[in-house]
């Protein structure tokens, strides 16, 4: 669904941002070690050299919820809205946000999202939504441990697949204007070519997925700068969803947006699924790479097939 603004969306800051990645480096050479692989093959058709393996995905939420916290200087018992966006909660019952909610102590409402690769975006504008129907200030993170659902000995996916967290504190703010525009959306009957049973391991038809995903979010992208009257020259910062550096380029290359305004991770993250473009954008901002006015663009595709984009207004 695509969204123009109608008067505007509810008012609100990005506070906080917070990253949490697991200790345990595996690097190419370790997959080379036992899979028939090579760093060469994995840097050239991903983009990838090194992620981290390990943790909960509840643990990794709270730690970087925590960062974010202390960044925006409030405490957990002043958040009253807590989406949790992940593909891999810990358990079926009760949802992952459960777990997170107690361990930091906050108040109000929580739930898990699951719109894949997708979902950070999709949990933004969820949050956005509920801060203009009186919630004040939410907690939205992306939490996945995708190398739990990753068969190892796969090297077509193995490669490819890592955990990861990352969390901004959004505040209710009336005088600031944050989302410019969204388009959230999804093709369910592409499911079949990225997806995962209970209790079985990632197939992923890997080409056709590359084709999808490099077509739904320029389509996406497209959309929301449409929507938000911005150009590329406009765009301070974009935030793509860190699956395969080709499909980023690729999409760089048809949105005209310039390569050295991109915020890349997945070289030393993978693809970590939901934090994915929360930990692109908190690092950015992490980096310094982002003042107060910039027009930040987040465009995504996952499992599903879902897609999902919006245009920021960043100021802290
Ligand atoms: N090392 C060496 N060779 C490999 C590896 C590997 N790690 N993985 C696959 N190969 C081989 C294949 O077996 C194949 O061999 P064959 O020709 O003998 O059959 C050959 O490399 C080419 O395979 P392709 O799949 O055609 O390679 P491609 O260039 O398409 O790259 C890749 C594969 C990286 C998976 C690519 O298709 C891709 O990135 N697709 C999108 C994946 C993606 O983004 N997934 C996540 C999206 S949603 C989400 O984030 C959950």
């Amino acid at each position: 669904m695509t969204a123009r603004r109608p008067g505007g969306y509810p008012g609100a800051a990005i506070t906080g941002w917070g990253i949490a990645l697991p200790d345990k480096i595996v690097t190419n050479a370790d997959f080379a070690a036992r899979l028939d692989t090579s760093d060469d093959w994995i840097v050239e058709r991903t983009g990838i050299k090194e992620r981290r393996f390990g943790g909960t995905t509840r643990a990794l939420a709270v730690e970087a919820a925590r960062a974010a916290l202390a960044r925006s200087g409030h405490e957990a018992r002043e958040i009253d809205l807590l989406v949790l966006s992940t593909t891999t909660p810990d358990q079926a019952v009760p949802a992952a946000s459960s777990a997170v909610h107690a361990d930091l102590g906050c108040s109000g409402a929580a739930f898990d999202l699951n719109a894949a690769c997708a979902g950070f975006v999709y949990s933004l504008v969820t949050a956005l939504s509920m801060l203009g129907m009186g919630y004040k200030r939410a907690l939205v993170i992306g939490s996945d441990t995708l190398s739990r659902i990753t068969d190892q000995t796969d090297r077509a996916t193995a490669v490819l697949f890592a955990d990861g967290a990352g969390a901004i504190v959004l505040e209710a703010r009336p005088d600031r204007e944050l989302l410019l525009s969204y388009d959230l959306g999804l093709d369910g009957s592409l499911a079949s070519i990225l997806c995962c049973d209970h209790g079985g391991y990632i197939t992923m038809e890997g080409r056709e997925v590359f084709r999808r995903a490099v077509r739904a979010s320029v389509e996406s992208a497209q959309k929301v700068m449409a929507d938000a009257g911005v150009k590329a020259a406009d765009i301070a910062l974009y935030v793509p969803h860190q699956a395969n550096l080709r499909i980023i380029d690729a999409a760089v290359q048809r949105l005209g947006i310039d390569a050295d305004r991109t915020s890349i991770v997945l070289d030393h993250t993978g693809n970590t699924s939901s934090a994915s473009m929360a930990i692109a954008l908190n690092e950015a901002a992490e980096l310094g790479r982002l003042k107060d006015g910039d027009i930040v663009l987040l465009s995504g595709f996952g499992a599903g097939m879902t897609w999902a984009s919006a245009v920021l207004r960043w100021g802290s």
